[in-house]
């Protein structure tokens, strides 16, 4: 009996053992089958735990010489062309990770041309900062547009999470709008003419240290001045200036910050003449967004269906102003600047850097000098949340999808290296602070 029954659990076992490898060994092919042809792709499974753990793609590159072992490794371009013959690969989902999955290819970047000429000895690209040198990619890709877009570049960035690529999205519902993205036709900035051959950039936050900074002059005065979100300057000028050459934003905080700002008397996002518009693209919503931006036809699908996007830019949108940030330049921003702990856990997904964030870099690597004012400093609790809430003391909120303590000391490092200059407080708001 006892024989027996022995005889029957090994049995069992050996069944299910036999179905367990069959299974792995199905997952396996099917992850293979998966990817193009002429990448590898090797499934790690945590067997303990049965948890989907890790999926490395080598061969990335057709054009293997690309990779050279003598080319700097941080430096590494990727190959846009692609096979007539290339599908897109099928959809990962987010909750497939527990955390944010590390591809080979993840600190690897689709780079541009060299920039424009270096014509400003004083330029932050020249600084002797080792950490920042590294880090620092100048001629990273920062815009999307139809030329530097086909399936393989789907496909890579398919692996990425919104903002910094396409994971869930489906190929026909974004890429007909990448394909209508013209190439920008100038860099965003040039210095200007009979000046001193640097680009010169302020570039102004919402936060509340502003209130009473006095700041607003000395913010005019640069030749070129970035404002993101809800930036209100009616009514604050003496504070934050009135001018704005570059508006950082994303189809949500054009929408929504004159509905939530409107009694601080924001009504629409900035509309200089001349203005450039630079937009993140944060999500599916964002093509569809774009798609009405780009075609003058109402948004079509999804959140801001039945809107004209168009109307939002106060007769300013202009396609020779119009950039789209480029989701390796959001993803190397986040790699080598702002790897918040986060990431590790289960909320990875929505963590990223502020729009503030993003705005600040993108003067980084367009300007020589960056001031930025209105970003946050040591001492935020003194202050409102926004610089607006004048008549109203505020904390400042902290969102999970940000790490606002990472990006304030992240800004102070900066600042002492000398890569730009951030607005830590005027004299007189130090005054007022004297009993
Ligand atoms: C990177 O590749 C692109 C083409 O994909 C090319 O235009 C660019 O010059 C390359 N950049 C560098 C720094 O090699
Ligand atoms: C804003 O600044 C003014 C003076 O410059 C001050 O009276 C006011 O209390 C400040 N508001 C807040 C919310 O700190
Ligand atoms: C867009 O800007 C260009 C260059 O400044 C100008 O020639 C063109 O007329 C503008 N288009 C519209 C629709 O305003």
């Amino acid at each position: 009996m006892i024989g027996r029954s022995t005889k029957f659990i090994s049995l069992v076992l050996v069944l299910t053992a036999t179905i367990i490898f069959f299974l792995l060994a199905l997952e396996n092919l099917t992850i293979k089958k998966d990817f193009d042809s002429t990448w590898t792709a090797i499934s790690e499974r945590n067997r303990a735990s049965g948890e989907y753990n890790l999926l490395k793609i080598g061969d990335l590159l057709q054009n293997k010489e690309e990779l050279s072992p003598t080319a700097d490794t941080s430096q590494r371009n990727v190959s846009v062309t692609s096979a007539p013959s290339e599908t897109p690969i099928p959809i990962l989902l987010k909750k497939r990770f527990k955390k944010l999955p590390q591809w080979s290819f993840e600190d690897i970047y689709n780079l541009d041309a060299p920039p424009r000429p270096m014509t400003c000895p004083q330029s932050l690209r020249n600084s002797k900062d080792q950490e920042f040198q590294k880090a620092f990619l100048p001629n990273i890709r920062m815009y999307m547009h139809k030329n530097n877009f086909n399936i393989r570049e789907w496909n890579r960035l398919s692996h990425f999470n919104n903002p910094f690529g396409f994971m869930e999205m489906k190929y026909d519902d974004v890429m007909p709008v990448v394909k209508l993205i013209p190439k920008p036709k100038e860099p965003l900035l040039l210095p200007k003419p009979g000046g001193d051959g640097c680009v010169h950039c302020a570039v102004v936050g919402t936060a509340g240290i502003m209130n009473g900074s006095k700041m607003g002059a000395e913010i005019d005065a640069h030749d070129y001045v970035f404002r993101m979100n809800a930036a209100v300057t009616n009514g604050f000028e003496e504070d934050v200036g009135s001018r704005t050459s570059v508006y950082v934003h994303t189809a949500h905080s054009i929408t929504s910050a004159p509905i939530f700002y409107g009694k601080f008397g924001y009504k629409a996002a900035p509309h200089d003449e001349g203005i450039k518009y630079v937009l993140i693209p944060e999500g599916l919503r964002d093509f569809q967004w774009l798609n009405s931006v780009l075609t003058g036809e109402k948004v079509s699908d999804g959140q801001y269906r039945n809107r004209d996007a168009r109307k939002y830019y106060s007769g300013q949108y202009n396609e020779t102003r119009f950039y789209v940030l480029h989701q390796d330049f959001l993803r190397y921003i986040r790699n080598r600047f702002l790897k918040s702990v986060n990431l590790n856990k289960g909320f990875w997904a929505i963590v990223r850097p502020t729009n503030g964030a993003f705005a600040l870099f993108t003067a980084l690597h367009i300007c020589d000098t960056v001031d930025a004012y209105g970003f946050m400093t040591e001492d935020y609790a003194k202050y409102s949340n926004y610089y607006f809430q004048k008549f109203l003391k505020t904390k400042v909120v902290f969102f999970a999808n940000h790490d606002y303590i990472m990006e304030k000391n992240l800004w102070k490092s900066l600042h002492d290296k000398k890569i730009l200059k951030l607005f830590q407080g005027s004299e007189s708001q130090q005054k007022t602070e004297e009993p």
